[in-house]
Formats: C-alpha cells, sequence, structure tokens
C-alpha cells in the first residue's frame, strides 16, 4: 500500500500530465484547514478517480484546482497547481475554462427555469463567447439522446440522473482536455449510474478527454478509472492502480463495503483495525 509520499513519485513519472497538484494546502475563511499537502496527477486520456469519504476534501480539491475558491473565502496557501503545463494560481476561473478545464460541480447545477436546449445556449456563450449554432448540440446529443428527447422541457422537471446528463453536457460544450466530476453517481438509482458511468468511459475513450471523477461509490468509480487515490483529513493515504486498489483487501473491506460488517470506515479505523488483528492473531 502506497503512502501519500509515493505519490509525488508517480506525480514525477507522470510529467507533462494534463494536471499535477503538488503539495496543497487549503484554508476557509482564514483559520479552516482542509486540505493538508495534498498531491495528486492526472496523465493525459486517462481517467483518476478521487476517493473517500464524507468531509474529507474531495469537492474542496476540485474548487482549488478549477480557481473556485475565493468564492467561498478559501485560500490556496501553499503548493502548486499546473494545468496543461502552466501554473493556474495566476488565472481566473473562466480563463481555466476556456484553456480547456471544464468542471461539473456537485449536485448537478443546472438553470432550472431554462429548458435543456436554453441550458446548453447559455453554456455555450459561457464557455465560448459566441452564440450557439444548433450543430453545437449534436455531440451532447449523440451522449444523451434522452436530453434531446426533452429539449424543449424545463430543466427543473428532468430526473436527477437526466439533469446530471444535462451538467454533463454543458461541460462537453466547451470542447475540455480535462473534466472535474464531482460525485456524479450521487442520488442515482444504480441502473443510472450505470448508464452515466458507462457514457463517462466513452467520452473517455472516444474524445481522449481526461477527467478527474471525485465519488464516494468508490467501486464503480474504480470500475472506469485507471488511477486511483483514497484521501481522509485532507490528505492522500492510499494511491495505485485502479485494478491494484479494487482488489486490495483493506481497500474493499473499508472502501468498497465488501468483506466486513459492510459499513464504510475511516482509514485511521482500518490501522486500529489492523493493529487489532495483529493482536488477536
Ligand atoms: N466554504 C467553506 N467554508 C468553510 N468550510 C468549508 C467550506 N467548504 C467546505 N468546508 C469544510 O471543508 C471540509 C471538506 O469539505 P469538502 O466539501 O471538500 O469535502 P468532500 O470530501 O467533498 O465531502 P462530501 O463527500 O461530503 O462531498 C469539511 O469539513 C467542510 O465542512
Ligand atoms: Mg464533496
Amino acid at each position: 500500500m502506497a503512502s501519500g509520499g509515493r505519490a509525488l513519485t508517480d506525480m514525477s513519472a507522470a510529467a507533462g500530465a494534463i494536471l499535477e497538484v503538488n503539495n496543497i494546502e487549503v484554508v476557509y475563511n482564514k483559520v479552516v484547514q482542509v486540505l493538508r499537502g495534498l498531491s495528486l496527477a492526472v496523465p493525459r486520456g486517462q481517467i483518476v478517480a478521487l476517493l473517500g469519504s464524507n468531509g474529507a476534501g474531495k469537492s474542496t480539491t476540485l474548487k482549488a484546482i478549477c480557481g473556485l475558491l475565493p468564492m467561498e473565502d478559501g485560500e490556496l496557501q501553499a503548493g502548486q497547481i499546473r494545468f496543461d503545463g502552466a501554473a493556474t494560481d495566476a488565472q481566473p476561473a473562466h480563463q481555466l475554462v476556456r484553456r480547456g478545464l471544464a468542471h461539473v460541480m456537485e449536485g448537478r447545477r443546472v438553470f432550472e427555469d431554462l429548458t435543456v436546449e436554453e441550458n446548453l445556449v447559455a453554456a455555450t456563450y459561457a464557455l465560448t463567447g459566441r452564440k450557439a449554432a444548433p450543430k453545437d448540440f449534436d455531440a451532447v446529443y449523440a451522449y444523451f439522446p434522452r436530453l434531446h428527447e426533452r429539449r424543449k422541457g424545463l430543466a427543473g422537471y428532468l430526473s436527477g440522473g437526466e439533469q446530471q446528463m444535462l451538467a454533463i453536457g454543458r461541460a462537453l460544450i466547451a470542447e475540455p482536455q480535462l473534466i472535474l466530476l464531482d460525485e456524479p453517481s450521487l442520488g442515482l438509482s444504480p441502473m443510472l449510474v450505470e448508464e452515466i458511468f458507462t457514457i463517462i468511459a466513452r467520452i473517455n475513450a472516444e474524445r481522449g478527454v481526461s477527467m478527474l471523477l471525485v465519488e464516494q461509490n468508490a467501486s464503480v468509480a474504480l470500475a472506469v478509472a485507471d488511477f486511483g487515490y483514497i484521501m481522509e483529513s485532507g490528505r492522500i493515504v492510499i494511491d495505485g492502480s485502479a485494478e491494484r486498489l479494487a482488489a486490495d483487501p483493506d481497500v474493499r473491506e473499508f472502501y468498497l463495503g465488501v468483506g466486513g460488517s459492510g459499513e464504510s470506515r475511516s482509514f485511521k479505523d482500518l490501522k486500529h483495525y489492523k493493529r487489532r488483528k495483529r493482536w488477536l492473531s
């Protein structure tokens, strides 16, 4: 099992990665430290999963990457983030979007009072600075035929899964190089989760879009990811290839709910548990 230190070694091996996050520290409201020296990398063309329990700092990591911390009185106090070879700190969020960094936020923020198509029109203007042409939406509708069927309907009346599709569709408008996805499975039925993740894998395979995928649903994320990181309390505690993490007995028991009681416990509990097991054996 690799440590947070190993992540750094992996990161230098991934030189030229589309995204490199090196030892970042993030503080909210000048006092609450949420990220404590977090490092990760997303190699070009790969899907990387960032896993961990509630409050570990996954969404904060994504907000730090795409420049949204200032909106929440958060501050990147140490470390560096490089997207496509250039440091991100001097670039406002909208400029990063134009350089090909898309963010699908937690809770699928769509404009509920606009139709599906109007949501895509708004995204075209916001992301590209130009008016939408009907063909702009062909690629989105090809991945999500259901959105085409509902294009004249209000986004607020879409099901949770369809709103997630629209949120991902809006990100695709900018033809991103990297998409940050925050819990696309949240609140969806297992069938819809499978449908959305199949499309995520297709977008990656067919368009070469790299992805950083934040999930609490570790098994579904590792099924599509190439590499995975597990974080606890603002740090990476385990990393490895998705196959290795999915097969690791500790990860299976503590993050995939397979093996023990099935309830998810933290990595700290895992260490206590391993110690206890040693004493008992
Ligand atoms: N805007 C904010 N101001 C102050 N504290 C915040 C803010 N946003 C998040 N936090 C705190 O930072 C910690 C990490 O939050 P974050 O949302 O990054 O976790 P997460 O891993 O995404 O959790 P979840 O799985 O529940 O979405 C939490 O303790 C949270 O309360
Ligand atoms: Mg979150």
